[in-house]
Formats: structure tokens, C-alpha cells, sequence
């Protein structure tokens, strides 16, 4: 089973009550979830591979770590509100290739519907990140996650800033691979598939929308 990491850092926390609060107005709300996103960032890189390097200071040879050349990164927003967790990701991983998926979650039947997809090069070559604000009931990550195995994608990670325990379970359910890394995991989702207390609807609110 995909393991559930919570990213309980101190300074998450206090940005991601900021994010819920209401009256964080959308230009202050897409600041700091750029910020949690480098943050999280830190935490989903932590077992990342590195190789040795010599390096010559003002004072002499040795031998230091640097990130490990092979170790290619690719992040995949859902859009559209995956997009604004991908510049404070690449501030941390500069190199990344950012690929997209759309998708959007049919307000009746919650179900997802695609509309774009656009990968990086050598997709089955990469680590790849699934990044969305919103794991609700799961069915976006779920078709996202779906949609990197039809081709072939093997190593994969979800990272959220807040799930719902159903999303998590859906997605430990339909993907019992694929680890989990998140800010919060609120209390439940209410009748129109919104994650309770959560932050209300995350591409409106990135994007100025209702
Ligand atoms: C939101 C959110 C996730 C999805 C989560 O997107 O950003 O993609 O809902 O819900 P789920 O887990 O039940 O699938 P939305 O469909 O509102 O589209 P948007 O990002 O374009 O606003
Ligand atoms: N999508 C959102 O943006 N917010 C929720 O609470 C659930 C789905």
C-alpha cells in the first residue's frame, strides 16, 4: 500500500491557514500556495538519488554530492488549479519538465473529464509528480494516475496540499502503488463533493474566479 506522507512542517501549517481563511484575497492566496508548494517541494525531494562530485574550493579538493544526473523529474498539474503549486516546485527542481493533464470534475456527476493532455519527453524515463491542491473524492488523481500507466509511466507520486480521507482511500484503492503527500487530511467531504473545512474551491479562488 502507497504510504500517506503528511508534510507537518511548522511553516506549512501557518501558510495553509492562511490559504483556508476566507479572507485571503486571490493574489495572497496564489502567493503562498507558491510558497507551500516549495516547501512540499523539499519534503517530496527528500529521498531524491545524488552522486559524487569532485570540487575544488578556495582551499582544496573534495569530494561533494550533487543531484544525481539520471534522476530526470517531471511534475503534471491537473489544471487547472494544479498550476499554481508549479512555480514554487520549480523554484526547488529547476530542471523539471512540466507536463499537463486537464481535467475538470463534472459539477453533477463529480466524475472527471479529460480535455488536454501534454506529457514531458520520456515520460517512462522520469519520476513524475501529480500535483492538484484538491484530492476531494479522488476521481481527478485518480484518472491522471490512470492515464501516465496507459503509457507505461511507472514511477509516480500525488502530492495535494489538502485530501479528503475518501480521496485518499480512493486513490490507495485504485492505485495501491502510489505514495501520497499532502499538507492535510481535513474531515470529510460534504454533499457537493467539497473537502470539509477545506478552502473552498482552489482554481476560483487561484484564479479570481466563482
Ligand atoms: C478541482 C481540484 C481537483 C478536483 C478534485 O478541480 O483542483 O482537480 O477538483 O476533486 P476530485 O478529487 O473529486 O476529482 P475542478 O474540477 O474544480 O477544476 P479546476 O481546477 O479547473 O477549477
Ligand atoms: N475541488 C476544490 O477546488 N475544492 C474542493 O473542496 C473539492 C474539489
Amino acid at each position: 500500500m502507497g504510504k500517506v506522507f503528511v508534510c507537518d512542517h511548522p511553516l506549512i501549517q501557518h501558510k495553509l491557514t492562511y490559504i483556508r481563511d476566507k479572507n485571503t484575497k486571490t493574489k495572497d492566496f496564489r502567493e503562498l500556495v507558491d510558497e507551500v508548494s516549495s516547501l512540499m517541494a523539499y519534503e517530496i525531494t527528500r529521498n531524491v538519488a545524488l552522486e559524487q562530485v569532485e570540487v575544488e574550493t578556495p582551499v582544496t579538493k573534495t569530494t561533494c554530492h550533487i543531484v544525481s544526473g539520471s534522476n530526470k523529474l517531471g511534475l503534471i498539474p491537473i489544471l487547472r488549479a494544479g498550476l499554481g503549486m508549479v512555480d514554487g516546485m520549480l523554484k526547488l527542481m529547476p530542471t523539471a519538465e512540466v507536463g499537463h493533464i486537464g481535467l475538470y470534475r463534472d459539477p453533477q456527476t463529480l466524475q472527471p473529464v479529460e480535455y488536454y493532455v501534454k506529457l514531458p519527453t520520456d515520460p517512462t524515463q522520469r519520476e513524475l509528480i501529480v500535483i492538484d491542491p484538491m484530492l476531494a473524492t479522488g476521481g481527478s488523481a485518480i484518472a491522471a494516475i490512470d492515464l501516465l500507466k496507459k503509457r507505461q509511466c511507472t514511477r509516480i507520486k500525488l502530492m495535494c496540499l489538502i485530501a479528503a480521507p475518501e480521496g485518499v482511500a480512493a486513490v490507495q484503492k485504485a492505485h495501491p502503488d502510489i505514495d501520497i503527500y499532502v499538507a492535510a487530511v481535513d474531515e470529510y467531504l460534504n454533499d457537493h463533493g467539497y473537502i470539509v473545512p477545506g478552502l473552498g474551491d482552489a482554481g476560483d479562488r487561484l484564479y479570481g474566479t466563482n
